[in-house]
């Protein structure tokens, strides 16, 4: 059977502080610049959430992107959307909110529940100039 890789967009907006504690303020001021203002910033992020599995017969689909949306939602956009990724987020927590570390949090959350399909593959975008992704490994 071919196997397809499907993608959904989401989009959230959430508010975070590039901060690592174990430096000192200077330091942290070095290293992430605006990022570690202490009074927040934000951001309208995009995720691309990429499953692959075998066309349904029966359906014609790999995963019903309508069900993919409700599952991203339940696991990620719901506990992250109009939060603060330092305050809020309790899977965050002990974490610096970096889009690296934040897509990597996610996939543990996803990847579980979209069975049959696998969870190829994340894309956090933080601006429209910069993203990462992240494949599981
Ligand atoms: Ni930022």
């Amino acid at each position: 059977m071919p196997q397809v890789t499907v993608t959904r967009r989401m989009h959230f907006n959430a508010a975070h502080r590039v901060h690592n504690p174990a430096l000192s303020d200077d330091e942290n001021r070095t290293l992430f610049g605006k990022c570690n203002n202490p009074n927040w910033h934000g951001h309208n992020y995009v995720l691309d959430v990429s499953v692959r599995g075998e066309v349904s017969e029966r359906t014609g689909y790999v995963m019903d992107l309508a069900h993919l949306k409700r599952i991203v939602e339940g696991a990620v956009i719901d506990r992250v959307d109009h939060k603060n990724f330092n305050l809020d987020v309790d899977f965050m927590q002990g974490t610096i909110p970096t889009s690296e570390n934040i897509v990597v949090a996610f996939w543990r959350l996803i990847a579980p529940l979209v069975a049959p399909a696998t969870l190829t593959r994340l894309v956090l975008w933080e601006t429209a100039n910069n993203y990462v992704e992240y494949d599981g490994r």
